[in-house]
Parts: structure tokens; sequence; C-alpha cells
């Protein structure tokens, strides 16, 4: 069997055995993925072989035959498994049908849900928060890191080559684009990419990620392997900052206008909006259709910024569907320590701005709300575009006290 493609040598014994899927179109089913994802694995080899996690089913195959290559035909000892979301755990039930001796390690919760998804109850070893196996040799330490963002999701560092078996933590959207290495990535669309898939997937367990990048700061880190995006043997600092100062919600001073229109009007309100931020001196001023853009894109510019301007119009008696869509995912993010401003457009039934103001109250302040509250009938007159003013004012003031106080 000759497999020469999709494999990298990370280290002399250390293989990154993943898969670049560009032919999934929605992550989880929801989250659009314009560059592709890459499922990254792990073979080390040595007295003891040694997986760590594995890749979505539809590339088990592919998969299987890397191991089988690298190890010319042995079995592998131990598959570590870090995370049981099916995008690492997929190959699992192919892994032990090809290797039925094959020990599984993880923790009591992996087992349960080894058990539950896949009827793998036997050869499974369970280790504990902290606890460190020598396997071959090799010394791993496990730390769990519970809720980021499933609650068996742990990590493993490998004491003797300082490298961190990162799971989804550190983690991006984005195949890898020849070489797997931060070095040979384009930075700008690693990290881009690395926060839309920070925000959507990771962001609603800010408080679990930073738990848990405390346990990674407490380790000495030479290079950490994640279970997507590039390995980071450069710079691993780098993404460690990044990911805290996500997990601790740092906002900038730009402020995010997103709207949902029908026919122009409550485009025309929020582009007064827009228009006003930029004259007050906002640095950075987003303006998003929200019928025709990406809501992961959308949802990661807002994490980003101290300031958002909702405006939506009124629907069936409800807040226009996209704009619903919108406030339901950003309630779903706890997001903290943020400006918004509102604006709700109508003709015969008020229901935007009901619906926009009840969303703000119920954030339970992690929305601050900037005055005045824009109710448009039908279409913005001279009086409502002077109102726009007067709230882009205030949110330009709100947004540079933020960030002077
Ligand atoms: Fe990449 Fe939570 O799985």
């Amino acid at each position: 069997m000759s497999v020469t493609s999709g494999i990298e040598g990370i280290t002399d014994s250390i293989f990154w055995i993943g898969e670049n899927d560009r032919e999934t179109d929605r992550f989880e089913g929801l989250w659009s993925l314009p560059h592709g994802v890459a499922y990254n694995s792990y073979l080390l080899r040595g007295e003891k072989n040694i997986l760590i996690d594995t890749v979505k089913s539809s590339f088990s195959d592919d998969f299987l035959k890397k191991i089988y290559y690298l190890l010319e035909g042995r079995a592998p000892d131990y598959a570590i498994v870090n995370h049981m979301e099916p995008d690492h755990s997929g190959s699992l039930s192919a892994l032990r049908n090809l290797f039925p001796g094959i020990k599984f390690i993880g923790n009591a919760k992996t087992a349960e849900m080894m058990k539950n998804f896949f009827g793998i109850e036997e050869n499974v070893i369970t280790v504990r928060e902290g606890e460190t196996v020598d396997l071959g040799g090799r010394r791993f330490a496990f730390a769990l890191t519970p809720m980021v963002h499933w609650p068996e999701s742990m990590v493993a560092y490998d004491v003797s080559d300082r490298i961190l078996f990162s799971s989804d933590i550190f983690g991006g959207f984005g195949a890898t684009e020849g070489g797997v290495f931060d070095d040979q990535a384009d930075m700008g669309l690693v990290e881009s990419e690395m926060m839309r898939y920070y925000v959507n997937i990771v962001g609603r367990f800010s408080a679990s990620a930073l738990k848990a990048l405390a346990k990674v700061r407490s380790l000495d880190v030479g290079m950490i392997c994640p279970a997507h995006g590039p390995i980071w043997r450069s710079d691993p600092e780098r993404v460690i900052s990044l990911y805290e100062k996500w997990s601790r919600q740092e906002t900038e001073d730009g402020v995010v206008v997103a709207y949902g229109s029908m026919y122009g009007n409550t485009k025309a309100a929020a582009g007064a909006i827009a228009a006003a931020l930029a004259e007050r001196g906002v640095s950075r001023v987003a303006v998003y259709d929200m019928v025709r853009s990406d809501l992961s894109a959308a949802a990661a510019d807002i994490w980003r910024n101290a300031g958002l301007i909702l405006a939506g119009c009124t629907y069936n008696m409800e807040l226009f569907p996209p704009m619903s869509t919108l406030i339901r995912h950003l309630e779903s993010k706890n997001m903290k320590g943020r400006y918004v401003g509102l604006c709700g457009t109508f003709s015969w039934a008020e229901a935007s701005m009901r619906e926009l103001s009840e969303f703000v109250g119920r954030s339970g302040g992690g929305w601050t709300l900037v005055e005045p509250k824009i109710l448009i009938k039908s279409a913005p007159k001279e009086q409502d575009f002077e109102q726009c003013g007067l709230l882009a004012a205030n949110m330009a003031d709100a947004v540079k006290r933020g960030r002077n106080g």
C-alpha cells in the first residue's frame, strides 16, 4: 500500500495524519466552511505506537491507510481520545474493527460517550485530572477541560517533547493550505477563521475556556498540536494570547451595524447610522445585511467589537426572521460588556422594537442600551434621520469611553 500524501512529519517520531475537508458545506450542519476545515490526528511512533484523536467517518478509509503505511501493517497500541464530537471520534469504530486490540484512553465521560456513540466498552482506560501515564517510555500528562466545549473534553501533554495535543482548544476553521505549520500559513486568514470558529463553537463556554487556558499556562509548551487548524511550532504564545483575549471578551472600539430590511426602509436607517458613526470618528464600522450575510461571520465581528446597532423591521407581527435568528444566536453566546443601539420599523404592528428591547432586557446587563431607541413608522423621515445621528453620536461616545475606561 502506498501513501505519500496527507502525512506530515512533526518530529522524527510524530506524524500529522489528519484530513482536509473541503467537501462539507456546513460544520456541525450550521457553520459555513468557505475555506474548508482540517481534522487533525497524530500518530506517535515508538516502543508503543499511539494515536491522538481520529477524523470524521467519511475520511476513515484514507485515515486508516495512513496508519497502515506508517506502521507497516502493525496495529497501533493506544488511541488517546481527547474529544468525542464525531469530527474527531468518527473513525473510532473503524479503528477498533481493523485493530481489535487497540486500547482507548479517555476520561470517565469519554468512556460513557464511546459506549453511547459506538458501543465501545472494552479496552477503555480512563484517566483523571492531572494524571500522568507512561506509554512505552513516552509520558503524557492529562488535563480535563470540561465544557470546552463538551463535558468530556481533555488535553494531552507530551512531557518529553513539550507538545500539547490541545483538541478543539486553539482550533480554527480552514483546511491547511499546503504545509500544516503556523509559519507556512497565511496568518490573516488563519486568525480570522480561528476567531469565527472560537466565537461560534466555543464562545458560549468562555468561562470554561479561561479555566482551561490557565491549565495550559501552567505547562512548558514548546509546540501546540490542535485538532483543527495549523500546528503552532513557531509561535505558540500567539495562539494562546488570542484565545485568552477572546475568552476574556476583550473588545475593540468598532461598531457593527446589523440590519434586516424588506423594502429598504430599515436599510436606509441603518445606513444613516453607519455613516454618522464614521463621521463621529469610530475607527471601524462594519455593516451586515442579515438577509444575505453569513451568520457566523457576523457573530464573530460582533464579538470582536464593543458596539452593535440592531435594526429590524416587523414581519407577520414579529421581528423580521433573519434578525430573530441573529439575536437568538447572540443570546446563546452570553456576550458581556458591550453597547447596543436599537432601531425598529413597522407599519401596523409594533413588534420589532419590542422584541429587540426584550433581547437587551434578557441579557442581564451583558448589553448596555445606548439611547435613543429609534421607532420608525413605515419609512424614515427627517426627524428619524436626526434620531439616527443622535444614536450614532451616543454610540461613538460609549465605545470611546469603553476603550479609555
Ligand atoms: Fe472539533 Fe468539538 O469538535
